[in-house]
């Protein structure tokens, strides 16, 4: 049941009538306040060196030439001017799966929103140029696709050594949005884990250890989950069921025989029953410096994204040509969580560049109850560790990632 909107928020998902840049501005981190206070003292500063008349009196120096100092002092102004609004503005969003679908639609919306960001997409494969789309329609340069793949855990391994020596800003936006379903029986990636599992959860665990010493101490971090992995929402996905961690990595005999929707929905629990474990674990052990928030998202559903690429060729045309027409239908006869892509997009935009809902669950807009399972705090804790065991490479790094913050301030 919705209990509240996000602040000062229409019902509307619309793009375009978001607050971000009110969030975000509100709460710049304070280095962006002393830089503002310095910048008009280092002008005032710049306008008592007149470095003509500086030059004129050291060098006998000709008109044209003090008019040439003339103009690169104008130059020092206006380059110093731009470095510092760059500086107290400048940050990285890194949104994986960004390539397409809900992603894509994120990513757009946040270079929108926050003109001055670096924004990453890492994914999979980049098929049809996301980076240049979103560049080409932002007029900007911001967008850059980074390869990624969640169902190698030495791929986001690699992935993170890679990106430590590119010397992006600190990430203020940390969207892990990117999933799949397997429909195809139990598929098992390299490290010997089911793959729905993997990519939607296990990948992007790891992914979070490794990226924590480049997070921004205001970092905010969503984490795309779903309404199907709440089976009193009746979305015709069979029930999500987490007995443990284990269970899910390695079925049994009997799990097995599961549907592959049934896997996705569970991953998607785990998705929201981590998020809250990473809420509760980040409060124990902050050290006072960081204001890291966490919040879970459900988009809805979102007709004509990628995720059915393993459906039926028919059903895949009905997906991706028929039902996104149908949405004020769909909306009345069947949920009103039914959304276009570029609406849960800003919705997710909105989320991330938002500070409210810290350790909550929202659809769309709305904070909302997530399932009941997903409250049971021995399963988060059991999801949580067997998550540590897995992805740490030994007993040294899984101390570390337990501290869940980095031990040296970024
Ligand atoms: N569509 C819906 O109705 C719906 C509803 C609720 C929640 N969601 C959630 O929304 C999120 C986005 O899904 P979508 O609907 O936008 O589907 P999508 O269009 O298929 O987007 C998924 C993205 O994830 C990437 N991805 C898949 N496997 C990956 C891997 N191993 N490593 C790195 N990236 C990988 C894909 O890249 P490639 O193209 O290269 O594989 C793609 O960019 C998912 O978490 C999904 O569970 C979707």
């Amino acid at each position: 049941m919705p209990i509240r909107t996000l602040q000062g928020r229409e019902r509307d998902w619309g793009v375009g009538k978001g607050t971000g840049h009110q969030f975000h501005r509100q709460h710049k981190p304070n280095h962006a306040s002393s830089i503002s206070t310095l910048k008009p003292a280092v002008l005032a500063l710049l306008s008592y060196c007149n470095i003509d008349e500086i030059c004129g009196f050291v060098f006998p120096i000709s008109d044209s030439l003090r008019f040439c100092f003339g103009l690169q002092r104008l130059l020092v102004y206006s380059s110093i001017t731009t470095h510092w609004t760059a500086m107290s503005s400048t940050g990285t969003i890194l949104v994986t799966g960004g390539t397409s679908g809900l992603g894509y639609e994120a990513a757009l919306e946040l270079v929108k929103q926050n003109p001055t960001y670096h924004l990453v997409l890492a994914s999979r494969t980049n098929p049809y140029d996301a980076a240049a789309s979103i560049n080409k329609a932002t007029g900007s340069k911001n967008a850059e696709f980074l390869p990624l793949d969640l169902s190698s855990l030495k791929n986001v391994r690699t992935f993170a050594a890679d990106y430590a020596h590119m010397g992006h800003p600190p990430i203020r936006m940390l969207v892990l949005n990117a999933g799949l379903q397997v429909l195809d029986g139990v598929q098992y990636t390299e490290d010997n884990i089911e793959k729905t599992f993997a990519v939607n959860h296990v990948g992007h665990a790891l992914l979070f250890y490794l990226l924590r010493p480049h997070l921004d101490k205001n970092c905010r971090i969503v984490i795309v989950a779903s309404g199907t992995h709440d089976p009193a929402q009746k979305t015709m996905v069979p029930d999500a069921k987490y007995n443990t961690a284990e269970e899910l990595a390695h079925p049994t005999a009997e799990t097995a025989k599961n549907d592959g929707r049934q896997r996705y929905a569970t991953s998607k629990l785990c998705n929201i029953m981590w998020t809250y474990a990473l809420h509760r674990h980040l409060v124990e052990n902050n050290p006072g410096y960081y204001n890291w928030s966490v919040a879970g998202f459900d988009p809805g559903l979102m007709p004509g994204t990628g995720l059915a690429r393993e459906a039926p060729a028919y059903l895949r045309f009905v997906w991706s040509y028929i039902l996104p027409y149908l949405l004020p239908l769909l909306r009345f006869t069947l949920s009103p969580n039914i959304h276009s892509i570029k609406d849960s997009g800003a919705a997710l935009a909105k989320l991330a560049t938002s500070r409210e809902g810290n350790g909550e669950y929202y659809e769309g807009l709305e904070a909302i109850k997530s399932s009941e399972s997903s409250y049971d705090t021995e399963k988060q804790e059991d999801l949580w560790a067997w998550t540590l065991s897995t992805v740490a490479n030994d007993e040294a790094e899984k101390r570390d990632f337990e501290k869940v913050y980095p031990s040296a301030e970024n």
